[in-house]
Protein backbone atom coordinates (compact mmCIF):
# COMPACT_ATOMS: atom_id res chain seq x y z
CA UNK A 1 0.00 0.00 0.00
CA UNK A 2 1.21 3.71 -0.90
CA UNK A 3 2.82 5.58 2.31
CA UNK A 4 0.59 8.35 2.25
CA UNK A 5 -2.78 5.64 2.47
CA UNK A 6 -4.39 5.11 5.83
CA UNK A 7 -6.26 1.73 4.05
CA UNK A 8 -7.13 0.21 0.61
CA UNK A 9 -10.88 1.05 0.63
CA UNK A 10 -11.46 -1.04 -3.15
CA UNK A 11 -8.72 -3.68 -3.74
CA UNK A 12 -7.48 -4.41 -7.23
CA UNK A 13 -9.52 -7.81 -7.78
CA UNK A 14 -12.79 -5.88 -6.37
CA UNK A 15 -12.29 -3.48 -8.82
CA UNK A 16 -12.15 -5.71 -11.62
CA UNK A 17 -14.79 -7.77 -10.50
CA UNK A 18 -17.15 -4.84 -10.36
CA UNK A 19 -16.39 -3.29 -13.57
CA UNK A 20 -17.16 -6.68 -15.35
CA UNK A 21 -20.45 -6.35 -13.60
CA UNK A 22 -21.08 -3.23 -15.48
CA UNK A 23 -20.04 -3.87 -18.71
CA UNK A 24 -22.46 -7.22 -18.76
CA UNK A 25 -25.12 -4.94 -17.63
CA UNK A 26 -24.42 -2.00 -20.16
CA UNK A 27 -24.16 -4.66 -23.04
CA UNK A 28 -27.54 -6.10 -21.95
CA UNK A 29 -29.63 -2.99 -21.64
CA UNK A 30 -27.82 -1.82 -24.99
CA UNK A 31 -27.84 -4.78 -27.37
CA UNK A 32 -28.53 -3.98 -30.74
CA UNK A 33 -27.36 -0.43 -30.29
CA UNK A 34 -24.55 1.99 -30.53
CA UNK A 35 -23.23 3.04 -27.64
CA UNK A 36 -21.70 6.91 -27.15
CA UNK A 37 -19.04 6.86 -24.23
CA UNK A 38 -18.87 10.34 -22.98
CA UNK A 39 -15.64 9.73 -20.40
CA UNK A 40 -15.18 12.51 -17.51
CA UNK A 41 -10.97 13.49 -17.94
CA UNK A 42 -9.24 13.11 -16.56
CA UNK A 43 -10.55 10.98 -13.81
CA UNK A 44 -12.28 8.25 -15.85
CA UNK A 45 -9.64 7.12 -18.03
CA UNK A 46 -8.46 3.97 -15.95
CA UNK A 47 -11.85 3.02 -15.23
CA UNK A 48 -13.21 3.77 -18.79
CA UNK A 49 -9.99 1.74 -20.05
CA UNK A 50 -11.48 -1.02 -18.39
CA UNK A 51 -14.73 -0.99 -18.66
CA UNK A 52 -14.78 -0.32 -22.70
CA UNK A 53 -13.25 -3.79 -22.69
CA UNK A 54 -15.85 -4.98 -20.69
CA UNK A 55 -18.58 -3.94 -23.00
CA UNK A 56 -19.89 -5.81 -26.26
CA UNK A 57 -21.82 -3.90 -28.34
CA UNK A 58 -20.48 -1.09 -30.73
CA UNK A 59 -19.27 1.81 -28.98
CA UNK A 60 -17.72 5.14 -29.53
CA UNK A 61 -15.65 7.30 -27.04
CA UNK A 62 -15.92 10.95 -26.68
CA UNK A 63 -14.70 12.91 -23.80
CA UNK A 64 -14.94 15.99 -22.07
CA UNK A 65 -12.83 17.81 -19.30
CA UNK A 66 -14.41 20.13 -16.68
CA UNK A 67 -13.67 21.88 -13.60
CA UNK A 68 -15.59 22.26 -10.45
CA UNK A 69 -12.55 21.18 -7.71
CA UNK A 70 -9.46 22.26 -6.05
CA UNK A 71 -7.97 20.56 -3.18
CA UNK A 72 -10.95 18.20 -1.39
CA UNK A 73 -13.35 20.98 -1.59
CA UNK A 74 -15.88 21.23 -4.44
CA UNK A 75 -15.96 24.60 -5.14
CA UNK A 76 -19.48 23.85 -7.03
CA UNK A 77 -18.81 26.22 -10.32
CA UNK A 78 -18.42 24.18 -13.02
CA UNK A 79 -16.95 24.95 -15.92
CA UNK A 80 -16.13 23.28 -19.74
CA UNK A 81 -12.79 23.33 -19.95
CA UNK A 82 -12.83 20.37 -22.93
CA UNK A 83 -15.75 19.78 -25.33
CA UNK A 84 -16.89 16.81 -27.20
CA UNK A 85 -15.19 16.44 -30.48
CA UNK A 86 -18.47 14.82 -32.67
CA UNK A 87 -22.29 15.66 -32.13
CA UNK A 88 -24.66 13.60 -30.03
CA UNK A 89 -27.37 13.95 -31.93
CA UNK A 90 -29.78 11.22 -31.97
CA UNK A 91 -27.36 8.68 -29.96
CA UNK A 92 -27.43 6.49 -27.31
CA UNK A 93 -24.85 8.74 -24.13
CA UNK A 94 -23.96 7.09 -21.54
CA UNK A 95 -21.54 9.17 -19.34
CA UNK A 96 -18.33 7.68 -17.76
CA UNK A 97 -17.73 9.39 -14.35
CA UNK A 98 -14.93 8.70 -11.40
CA UNK A 99 -17.26 9.69 -8.52
CA UNK A 100 -20.54 11.05 -7.78
CA UNK A 101 -20.16 13.38 -4.83
CA UNK A 102 -21.73 16.56 -4.33
CA UNK A 103 -23.91 15.90 -7.87
CA UNK A 104 -23.18 19.51 -8.61
CA UNK A 105 -20.60 18.26 -11.92
CA UNK A 106 -23.40 15.23 -12.82
CA UNK A 107 -26.39 17.98 -13.00
CA UNK A 108 -24.46 20.49 -14.95
CA UNK A 109 -23.25 17.54 -17.46
CA UNK A 110 -26.43 16.31 -18.09
CA UNK A 111 -27.85 19.72 -18.64
CA UNK A 112 -25.28 20.51 -21.09
CA UNK A 113 -25.89 17.50 -23.05
CA UNK A 114 -29.24 17.36 -23.05
CA UNK A 115 -29.86 20.27 -24.82
CA UNK A 116 -27.74 18.81 -28.15
CA UNK A 117 -30.85 16.08 -28.58
CA UNK A 118 -29.22 12.82 -27.58
CA UNK A 119 -31.66 9.76 -27.84
CA UNK A 120 -30.65 9.05 -24.49
CA UNK A 121 -28.71 9.96 -21.54
CA UNK A 122 -27.62 8.13 -18.53
CA UNK A 123 -24.64 8.18 -15.94
CA UNK A 124 -22.31 5.08 -15.05
CA UNK A 125 -20.99 6.23 -12.16
CA UNK A 126 -17.86 3.87 -10.65
CA UNK A 127 -17.98 5.20 -6.72
CA UNK A 128 -20.98 7.09 -5.39
CA UNK A 129 -20.67 9.04 -2.25
CA UNK A 130 -23.99 10.37 -1.70
CA UNK A 131 -23.51 11.84 2.08
CA UNK A 132 -22.80 15.01 0.14
CA UNK A 133 -25.56 15.29 -2.32
CA UNK A 134 -26.65 18.82 -3.35
CA UNK A 135 -28.11 17.72 -6.40
CA UNK A 136 -30.37 14.80 -6.97
CA UNK A 137 -28.83 12.99 -9.76
CA UNK A 138 -30.53 10.18 -11.52
CA UNK A 139 -27.05 7.29 -11.42
CA UNK A 140 -28.21 3.99 -13.69
CA UNK A 141 -24.82 2.21 -12.94
CA UNK A 142 -23.09 2.44 -10.12
CA UNK A 143 -19.93 0.32 -9.56
CA UNK A 144 -19.48 0.66 -5.95
CA UNK A 145 -21.23 3.34 -3.25
CA UNK A 146 -18.37 4.56 -0.96
CA UNK A 147 -18.60 6.20 2.71
CA UNK A 148 -17.63 10.29 2.98
CA UNK A 149 -14.19 9.62 3.17
CA UNK A 150 -11.71 11.40 0.55
CA UNK A 151 -10.32 8.77 -1.93
CA UNK A 152 -7.56 8.50 -4.38
CA UNK A 153 -6.47 6.16 -7.06
CA UNK A 154 -7.91 4.67 -9.98
CA UNK A 155 -7.72 7.54 -11.72
CA UNK A 156 -8.94 9.59 -8.89
CA UNK A 157 -6.83 12.27 -7.59
CA UNK A 158 -5.38 14.58 -4.74
CA UNK A 159 -3.94 17.78 -6.29
CA UNK A 160 -3.32 15.29 -9.34
CA UNK A 161 -1.16 12.79 -7.70
CA UNK A 162 -2.14 8.89 -6.99
CA UNK A 163 -4.20 8.90 -10.15
CA UNK A 164 -1.94 5.52 -10.93
CA UNK A 165 -2.71 3.28 -8.03
CA UNK A 166 -3.83 0.36 -9.62
CA UNK A 167 -6.56 0.72 -6.33
CA UNK A 168 -9.02 3.07 -4.49
CA UNK A 169 -7.84 4.09 -1.04
CA UNK A 170 -8.22 6.61 1.64
CA UNK A 171 -5.69 9.26 2.03
CA UNK A 172 -3.88 9.55 5.45
CA UNK A 173 -5.73 13.11 7.53
CA UNK A 174 -1.55 14.59 6.93
CA UNK A 175 -1.46 14.18 3.35
CA UNK A 176 -4.52 16.29 3.25
CA UNK A 177 -4.59 19.78 3.45
CA UNK A 178 -8.07 20.54 5.62
CA UNK A 179 -10.25 17.95 6.11
CA UNK A 180 -13.12 17.09 3.55
CA UNK A 181 -16.49 18.70 4.89
CA UNK A 182 -19.77 19.03 3.43
CA UNK A 183 -20.29 22.50 2.54
P1 LIG B 1 -19.21 16.68 -7.44
O1 LIG B 1 -19.51 17.77 -8.41
O2 LIG B 1 -19.14 17.21 -6.01
O3 LIG B 1 -20.12 15.50 -7.54
O4 LIG B 1 -17.72 16.23 -7.67
C1 LIG B 1 -17.37 15.51 -8.74
C2 LIG B 1 -15.86 15.54 -8.94
O5 LIG B 1 -15.14 15.88 -7.75
C3 LIG B 1 -15.40 14.18 -9.33
O6 LIG B 1 -15.46 14.01 -10.71
C4 LIG B 1 -13.99 14.16 -8.79
O7 LIG B 1 -13.11 14.69 -9.75
C5 LIG B 1 -14.01 15.07 -7.60
N1 LIG B 1 -14.10 14.31 -6.32
C6 LIG B 1 -15.16 14.19 -5.50
N2 LIG B 1 -14.90 13.41 -4.44
C7 LIG B 1 -13.61 13.01 -4.59
C8 LIG B 1 -12.74 12.15 -3.81
O8 LIG B 1 -13.07 11.58 -2.76
N3 LIG B 1 -11.47 11.98 -4.32
C9 LIG B 1 -11.05 12.57 -5.48
N4 LIG B 1 -11.83 13.35 -6.22
C10 LIG B 1 -13.10 13.57 -5.79
MG1 LIG C 1 -13.87 13.74 -12.07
Amino acid sequence: MHKDLEEILISTPRLNTGIKKLGRRISADYAGRTLTLVGVLKGCVLFMADLVKNISVETRLDFMMLSSYSGTQSTGVVRTILDLKDSIEGRDVLIVEDIVDSGLTMKYLLRSLKTRSPRSVEICTLLDKPSCRKANVPIKYTGFTIPNKFVVGYGLDYNELYRNLPYIGVLKKDAVEGKKTCR
